[in-house]
Protein backbone atom coordinates (compact mmCIF):
# COMPACT_ATOMS: atom_id res chain seq x y z
CA UNK A 1 0.00 0.00 0.00
CA UNK A 2 1.39 3.01 -0.85
CA UNK A 3 0.91 6.20 1.87
CA UNK A 4 -0.18 9.49 -0.20
CA UNK A 5 0.32 13.05 0.66
CA UNK A 6 -2.01 15.58 -1.46
CA UNK A 7 -0.68 19.19 -1.29
CA UNK A 8 -2.85 21.58 -2.42
CA UNK A 9 -6.66 20.52 -2.05
CA UNK A 10 -8.72 22.67 -4.42
CA UNK A 11 -10.83 21.57 -7.41
CA UNK A 12 -8.14 19.40 -9.26
CA UNK A 13 -7.07 17.80 -6.22
CA UNK A 14 -11.32 17.31 -5.42
CA UNK A 15 -12.21 16.28 -8.58
CA UNK A 16 -9.55 13.91 -9.53
CA UNK A 17 -7.05 12.81 -7.09
CA UNK A 18 -9.11 12.34 -4.45
CA UNK A 19 -11.18 10.52 -6.41
CA UNK A 20 -8.64 8.62 -8.62
CA UNK A 21 -6.72 7.60 -5.57
CA UNK A 22 -9.35 6.16 -3.75
CA UNK A 23 -10.37 3.69 -6.77
CA UNK A 24 -6.75 2.40 -6.42
CA UNK A 25 -6.50 -0.07 -3.92
CA UNK A 26 -2.88 -0.12 -3.88
CA UNK A 27 -2.90 4.21 -2.56
CA UNK A 28 -4.46 5.33 0.80
CA UNK A 29 -4.37 9.05 1.32
CA UNK A 30 -2.83 9.72 4.66
CA UNK A 31 -1.71 13.32 5.06
CA UNK A 32 -3.45 16.65 3.23
CA UNK A 33 -2.15 20.24 3.54
CA UNK A 34 -3.03 23.69 2.17
CA UNK A 35 -2.30 27.08 2.77
CA UNK A 36 -5.95 27.29 3.95
CA UNK A 37 -5.84 25.59 7.03
CA UNK A 38 -10.17 25.10 7.13
CA UNK A 39 -10.08 23.37 3.43
CA UNK A 40 -7.29 20.53 4.47
CA UNK A 41 -9.08 19.65 7.98
CA UNK A 42 -12.29 19.43 5.91
CA UNK A 43 -10.90 17.56 3.27
CA UNK A 44 -8.78 15.62 5.96
CA UNK A 45 -11.67 14.95 8.27
CA UNK A 46 -13.54 13.23 4.89
CA UNK A 47 -10.82 11.20 4.28
CA UNK A 48 -9.92 10.09 7.58
CA UNK A 49 -6.62 11.33 7.25
CA UNK A 50 -4.00 13.78 9.10
CA UNK A 51 -4.35 17.54 8.17
CA UNK A 52 -0.51 18.70 8.28
CA UNK A 53 0.19 22.72 9.11
CA UNK A 54 3.01 23.03 6.87
CA UNK A 55 4.86 21.46 3.73
CA UNK A 56 7.84 20.01 5.97
CA UNK A 57 5.52 19.00 8.86
CA UNK A 58 3.40 16.62 6.16
CA UNK A 59 7.03 15.38 4.03
CA UNK A 60 8.30 14.06 7.37
CA UNK A 61 5.06 12.01 8.08
CA UNK A 62 5.77 8.96 6.42
CA UNK A 63 4.62 8.87 2.94
CA UNK A 64 5.79 7.39 -0.34
CA UNK A 65 4.80 10.11 -2.57
CA UNK A 66 2.48 13.04 -2.70
CA UNK A 67 -0.01 14.74 -5.09
CA UNK A 68 1.47 18.73 -5.89
CA UNK A 69 -2.17 20.36 -6.77
CA UNK A 70 -1.02 23.56 -5.57
CA UNK A 71 -0.83 26.63 -7.98
CA UNK A 72 1.30 27.29 -10.37
CA UNK A 73 3.91 29.35 -8.64
CA UNK A 74 4.84 26.72 -5.72
CA UNK A 75 4.98 23.51 -8.07
CA UNK A 76 8.79 23.24 -8.34
CA UNK A 77 9.66 24.38 -5.11
CA UNK A 78 7.25 21.78 -3.18
CA UNK A 79 8.20 18.75 -5.91
CA UNK A 80 11.74 19.15 -5.33
CA UNK A 81 11.46 19.39 -1.52
CA UNK A 82 9.20 16.37 -1.64
CA UNK A 83 11.99 14.47 -4.16
CA UNK A 84 14.61 15.54 -1.49
CA UNK A 85 12.78 13.77 1.69
CA UNK A 86 12.94 10.50 -0.47
CA UNK A 87 8.79 10.67 -1.83
CA UNK A 88 7.86 10.02 -5.74
CA UNK A 89 6.10 12.99 -6.98
CA UNK A 90 2.97 13.18 -9.22
CA UNK A 91 2.43 16.79 -10.07
CA UNK A 92 -0.20 19.27 -11.93
CA UNK A 93 0.53 20.74 -15.34
CA UNK A 94 1.81 23.30 -15.68
CA UNK A 95 5.48 22.06 -14.57
CA UNK A 96 6.66 24.61 -13.11
CA UNK A 97 6.45 28.17 -14.00
CA UNK A 98 10.52 28.62 -15.16
CA UNK A 99 12.71 26.71 -17.27
CA UNK A 100 15.06 26.62 -14.29
CA UNK A 101 12.49 25.16 -11.98
CA UNK A 102 11.37 22.76 -14.26
CA UNK A 103 15.12 21.62 -14.52
CA UNK A 104 15.39 21.75 -10.80
CA UNK A 105 12.70 19.12 -10.49
CA UNK A 106 14.01 16.94 -12.90
CA UNK A 107 17.64 17.04 -11.55
CA UNK A 108 16.05 16.31 -8.40
CA UNK A 109 13.82 13.55 -9.32
CA UNK A 110 17.35 12.17 -10.96
CA UNK A 111 19.53 12.96 -7.78
CA UNK A 112 17.14 10.89 -5.02
CA UNK A 113 16.14 8.07 -7.74
CA UNK A 114 12.40 9.18 -7.17
CA UNK A 115 9.49 9.00 -9.97
CA UNK A 116 8.87 12.62 -10.69
CA UNK A 117 5.50 12.38 -12.88
CA UNK A 118 3.78 15.28 -14.42
CA UNK A 119 -0.23 15.07 -14.92
CA UNK A 120 -0.48 15.27 -18.54
CA UNK A 121 -3.89 13.59 -18.62
CA UNK A 122 -4.12 14.29 -22.18
CA UNK A 123 -1.63 11.25 -23.15
CA UNK A 124 -3.86 8.95 -21.29
CA UNK A 125 -7.41 9.84 -22.73
CA UNK A 126 -8.35 6.56 -24.83
CA UNK A 127 -8.69 8.27 -28.03
CA UNK A 128 -5.27 10.08 -28.20
CA UNK A 129 -3.86 6.68 -27.15
CA UNK A 130 -5.70 5.12 -29.88
CA UNK A 131 -4.82 8.09 -32.61
CA UNK A 132 -0.86 7.87 -31.26
CA UNK A 133 -1.49 4.17 -32.56
CA UNK A 134 -3.18 5.04 -35.78
CA UNK A 135 -0.34 7.91 -36.39
CA UNK A 136 2.53 4.90 -35.54
CA UNK A 137 0.82 2.61 -38.01
CA UNK A 138 0.96 4.80 -40.51
CA UNK A 139 -2.79 5.39 -41.14
CA UNK A 140 -2.50 8.87 -42.62
CA UNK A 141 0.95 8.53 -43.79
CA UNK A 142 3.53 10.87 -43.41
CA UNK A 143 2.08 13.59 -40.92
CA UNK A 144 2.83 17.43 -42.87
CA UNK A 145 0.97 19.46 -40.56
CA UNK A 146 -1.26 19.70 -38.14
CA UNK A 147 -4.07 22.39 -35.66
CA UNK A 148 -4.72 21.66 -32.42
CA UNK A 149 -6.74 23.82 -30.10
CA UNK A 150 -7.83 23.77 -26.47
CA UNK A 151 -10.35 26.26 -25.69
CA UNK A 152 -12.96 27.55 -23.10
CA UNK A 153 -14.38 30.07 -21.52
CA UNK A 154 -11.61 30.75 -19.05
CA UNK A 155 -10.75 29.23 -14.93
CA UNK A 156 -12.44 31.28 -12.78
CA UNK A 157 -15.79 29.39 -12.66
CA UNK A 158 -13.40 26.46 -12.10
CA UNK A 159 -10.77 26.90 -9.21
CA UNK A 160 -12.18 25.93 -5.82
CA UNK A 161 -12.38 29.80 -4.76
CA UNK A 162 -14.04 30.76 -7.73
CA UNK A 163 -14.59 34.93 -9.21
CA UNK A 164 -12.35 37.26 -11.29
CA UNK A 165 -9.82 36.83 -8.09
CA UNK A 166 -9.32 34.13 -9.21
CA UNK A 167 -5.31 33.06 -8.81
CA UNK A 168 -5.36 31.82 -12.47
CA UNK A 169 -5.18 35.48 -13.27
CA UNK A 170 -2.88 36.63 -10.51
CA UNK A 171 0.37 37.08 -12.42
CA UNK A 172 2.25 36.18 -8.84
CA UNK A 173 0.65 32.85 -8.53
CA UNK A 174 -0.11 31.59 -11.87
CA UNK A 175 3.14 33.53 -13.73
CA UNK A 176 1.17 32.31 -17.21
CA UNK A 177 -1.83 32.61 -18.35
CA UNK A 178 -3.70 30.64 -21.17
CA UNK A 179 -0.95 29.41 -22.84
CA UNK A 180 0.76 27.61 -19.87
CA UNK A 181 -2.72 26.31 -18.43
CA UNK A 182 -4.11 24.94 -21.89
CA UNK A 183 -1.05 25.18 -24.21
CA UNK A 184 0.80 23.36 -22.33
CA UNK A 185 -1.59 20.18 -22.15
CA UNK A 186 -1.84 21.04 -26.58
CA UNK A 187 2.44 21.12 -26.89
CA UNK A 188 2.65 18.06 -24.78
CA UNK A 189 0.04 15.97 -26.76
CA UNK A 190 1.68 16.98 -30.29
CA UNK A 191 4.95 15.96 -28.99
CA UNK A 192 3.35 12.17 -27.75
CA UNK A 193 0.95 11.67 -31.29
CA UNK A 194 3.48 12.52 -33.70
CA UNK A 195 6.47 11.27 -31.31
CA UNK A 196 8.33 13.85 -32.44
CA UNK A 197 10.03 17.16 -30.75
CA UNK A 198 9.79 20.71 -31.75
CA UNK A 199 12.75 22.64 -33.60
CA UNK A 200 11.13 26.05 -33.42
CA UNK A 201 8.18 28.35 -32.38
CA UNK A 202 6.50 31.26 -33.71
CA UNK A 203 3.81 32.93 -31.26
CA UNK A 204 1.73 35.63 -30.37
CA UNK A 205 0.23 35.25 -27.12
CA UNK A 206 -1.84 38.07 -25.92
CA UNK A 207 -4.44 39.32 -23.62
CA UNK A 208 -8.00 40.35 -26.10
CA UNK A 209 -10.79 40.04 -23.81
CA UNK A 210 -10.48 38.80 -19.89
CA UNK A 211 -11.02 40.75 -17.05
CA UNK A 212 -10.32 40.68 -13.24
CA UNK A 213 -12.52 42.49 -10.94
CA UNK A 214 -11.30 45.83 -11.05
CA UNK A 215 -11.94 45.81 -14.82
CA UNK A 216 -9.02 45.68 -16.27
CA UNK A 217 -7.71 43.26 -18.46
CA UNK A 218 -5.69 40.30 -16.72
CA UNK A 219 -1.98 40.40 -15.75
CA UNK A 220 -1.64 37.01 -17.93
CA UNK A 221 -2.38 35.94 -21.62
CA UNK A 222 -5.60 34.60 -22.14
CA UNK A 223 -5.25 33.55 -25.91
CA UNK A 224 -2.28 31.90 -27.69
CA UNK A 225 -1.74 31.56 -31.31
CA UNK A 226 1.15 29.21 -32.15
CA UNK A 227 3.06 27.80 -34.50
CA UNK A 228 5.37 25.07 -33.93
CA UNK A 229 8.23 23.30 -36.23
CA UNK A 230 8.60 19.58 -35.56
CA UNK A 231 12.14 18.25 -35.77
CA UNK A 232 10.51 15.96 -38.85
CA UNK A 233 9.98 19.09 -40.75
CA UNK A 234 6.25 18.70 -40.25
CA UNK A 235 4.46 22.02 -39.32
CA UNK A 236 1.33 23.39 -37.41
CA UNK A 237 -0.62 25.42 -35.44
CA UNK A 238 -1.89 25.52 -31.68
CA UNK A 239 -4.76 28.00 -30.27
CA UNK A 240 -5.10 27.99 -26.49
CA UNK A 241 -7.95 30.34 -24.92
CA UNK A 242 -10.08 31.39 -22.14
CA UNK A 243 -12.39 33.38 -24.09
CA UNK A 244 -14.00 30.43 -25.91
CA UNK A 245 -17.54 31.67 -25.03
CA UNK A 246 -19.14 28.57 -26.51
CA UNK A 247 -18.72 25.11 -26.62
CA UNK A 248 -15.31 23.80 -25.27
CA UNK A 249 -13.00 23.11 -27.82
CA UNK A 250 -10.46 20.34 -27.64
CA UNK A 251 -9.42 19.21 -31.02
CA UNK A 252 -6.75 18.08 -33.13
CA UNK A 253 -6.19 17.66 -36.44
CA UNK A 254 -3.53 15.84 -38.23
CA UNK A 255 -2.66 16.33 -41.86
CA UNK A 256 -0.74 13.03 -43.54
CA UNK A 257 0.13 12.08 -47.03
CA UNK A 258 -2.51 9.81 -47.01
CA UNK A 259 -5.68 11.32 -44.99
CA UNK A 260 -6.92 13.72 -42.51
CA UNK A 261 -7.12 12.45 -39.00
CA UNK A 262 -9.87 14.95 -36.54
CA UNK A 263 -9.81 14.12 -33.04
CA UNK A 264 -12.67 15.23 -31.06
CA UNK A 265 -13.99 17.82 -34.07
CA UNK A 266 -16.93 15.26 -35.10
CA UNK A 267 -19.40 15.35 -32.30
CA UNK A 268 -20.41 11.52 -33.37
CA UNK A 269 -16.92 10.25 -33.11
CA UNK A 270 -14.06 10.72 -31.51
CA UNK A 271 -11.89 9.47 -34.08
CA UNK A 272 -12.52 10.22 -38.12
CA UNK A 273 -9.90 9.54 -40.64
CA UNK A 274 -10.81 11.00 -43.85
CA UNK A 275 -9.00 8.88 -46.69
CA UNK A 276 -7.18 10.10 -49.72
CA UNK A 277 -9.28 7.44 -51.90
CA UNK A 278 -12.49 8.89 -50.06
CA UNK A 279 -12.88 6.22 -47.78
CA UNK A 280 -13.66 7.36 -43.93
CA UNK A 281 -12.70 5.71 -40.73
CA UNK A 282 -14.58 6.11 -37.32
CA UNK A 283 -13.22 5.18 -33.66
CA UNK A 284 -15.32 5.82 -30.99
CA UNK A 285 -13.51 5.51 -28.10
CA UNK A 286 -13.57 8.00 -25.16
CA UNK A 287 -14.42 11.29 -24.33
CA UNK A 288 -12.29 13.97 -22.91
CA UNK A 289 -12.51 15.07 -19.48
CA UNK A 290 -14.28 19.09 -19.92
CA UNK A 291 -14.22 21.08 -16.78
CA UNK A 292 -18.02 19.88 -16.40
CA UNK A 293 -17.93 16.47 -17.24
CA UNK A 294 -15.14 14.86 -15.07
CA UNK A 295 -14.18 11.29 -16.36
CA UNK A 296 -11.51 9.23 -14.46
CA UNK A 297 -8.07 10.35 -16.06
CA UNK A 298 -5.96 7.43 -15.18
CA UNK A 299 -3.78 9.88 -14.62
CA UNK A 300 -3.46 8.10 -10.76
CA UNK A 301 -3.64 4.53 -12.28
CA UNK A 302 -0.56 5.36 -14.21
CA UNK A 303 1.42 7.04 -11.05
CA UNK A 304 0.64 3.90 -8.87
CA UNK A 305 1.81 1.61 -12.04
CA UNK A 306 4.98 4.19 -12.58
CA UNK A 307 5.69 3.90 -8.20
CA UNK A 308 5.11 -0.50 -8.99
CA UNK A 309 7.51 -0.26 -11.88
CA UNK A 310 10.36 1.81 -10.99
CA UNK A 311 9.82 3.89 -14.22
CA UNK A 312 7.23 7.11 -14.49
CA UNK A 313 5.45 7.20 -17.45
CA UNK A 314 4.80 10.73 -18.38
CA UNK A 315 8.04 11.90 -16.44
CA UNK A 316 9.30 15.54 -15.42
CA UNK A 317 12.20 14.79 -18.17
CA UNK A 318 10.07 14.04 -21.23
CA UNK A 319 7.60 16.92 -19.83
CA UNK A 320 10.41 19.21 -19.55
CA UNK A 321 10.42 19.26 -23.41
CA UNK A 322 6.92 20.48 -23.49
CA UNK A 323 7.70 23.32 -21.24
CA UNK A 324 11.07 24.62 -22.85
CA UNK A 325 8.37 24.99 -26.14
CA UNK A 326 5.91 26.63 -24.00
CA UNK A 327 8.92 28.95 -22.60
CA UNK A 328 10.03 29.68 -26.42
CA UNK A 329 6.39 30.74 -27.42
CA UNK A 330 6.22 33.47 -24.65
CA UNK A 331 9.90 34.31 -25.26
CA UNK A 332 8.56 34.80 -29.08
CA UNK A 333 5.90 36.34 -28.39
CA UNK A 334 7.47 38.83 -26.14
CA UNK A 335 10.26 39.26 -28.58
CA UNK A 336 8.28 39.31 -32.07
CA UNK A 337 10.71 36.61 -33.82
CA UNK A 338 10.85 32.70 -34.65
CA UNK A 339 12.73 30.72 -31.33
CA UNK A 340 14.40 28.27 -32.53
CA UNK A 341 14.43 25.07 -29.02
N1 LIG B 1 -4.48 18.36 -15.48
C1 LIG B 1 -5.47 19.22 -15.68
O1 LIG B 1 -6.21 19.15 -16.65
C2 LIG B 1 -5.70 20.32 -14.67
C3 LIG B 1 -6.98 20.87 -14.55
C4 LIG B 1 -7.16 21.90 -13.62
C5 LIG B 1 -6.10 22.36 -12.86
N2 LIG B 1 -4.86 21.81 -13.03
C6 LIG B 1 -3.70 22.34 -12.28
O2 LIG B 1 -3.82 22.00 -10.90
C7 LIG B 1 -3.28 23.03 -10.10
C8 LIG B 1 -4.33 23.44 -9.06
O3 LIG B 1 -5.44 23.96 -9.76
P1 LIG B 1 -6.93 23.90 -9.20
O4 LIG B 1 -7.80 23.98 -10.36
O5 LIG B 1 -7.09 22.78 -8.26
O6 LIG B 1 -6.98 25.30 -8.40
P2 LIG B 1 -7.87 25.65 -7.15
O7 LIG B 1 -7.86 27.14 -7.04
O8 LIG B 1 -9.19 25.00 -7.22
O9 LIG B 1 -7.08 25.02 -5.92
C9 LIG B 1 -5.76 25.33 -5.59
C10 LIG B 1 -5.54 24.96 -4.12
O10 LIG B 1 -4.16 25.06 -3.80
C11 LIG B 1 -4.02 25.74 -2.56
N3 LIG B 1 -2.69 26.33 -2.54
C12 LIG B 1 -2.20 27.34 -3.30
N4 LIG B 1 -0.89 27.54 -3.05
C13 LIG B 1 -0.54 26.63 -2.11
C14 LIG B 1 0.68 26.32 -1.46
N5 LIG B 1 1.80 27.00 -1.71
N6 LIG B 1 0.67 25.30 -0.56
C15 LIG B 1 -0.45 24.61 -0.30
N7 LIG B 1 -1.64 24.86 -0.89
C16 LIG B 1 -1.68 25.85 -1.79
C17 LIG B 1 -5.18 26.73 -2.54
O11 LIG B 1 -5.47 27.17 -1.23
C18 LIG B 1 -6.30 25.89 -3.15
O12 LIG B 1 -6.96 25.12 -2.18
C19 LIG B 1 -2.90 24.17 -11.05
O13 LIG B 1 -1.52 24.18 -11.28
C20 LIG B 1 -3.65 23.85 -12.33
O14 LIG B 1 -2.99 24.28 -13.50
C21 LIG B 1 -4.66 20.79 -13.90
Amino acid sequence: MYRIGIIGCGKIAQVRHIPEYLANEKAKICAVYDINQERAKEIASALNAVSYESVDALLSSGLDAVSVCTSNDSHAEIAVKALDHGLHVLCEKPMAVTLEGAEKMVEAARKNGRILMIGQNQRLNGTHQRAHELIRKGEIGKVISFETVFAHSGPETWSVDPGKNTWFFDKKKAVMGAMADLGIHKTDLIRFLLDDDIASVDAKIVTLDKRGSDGSLIAVDDNAFVIYEMKSGAVGTLRASWTNYGPENNSTVIYGSEGVMSIFLNPEHSIEVAKKNGERDYYDVEVMQTNDNQTSSGVIDAFIDSLDRGTAEISGEDVLESMKAVFAALKSAEERKEVRI
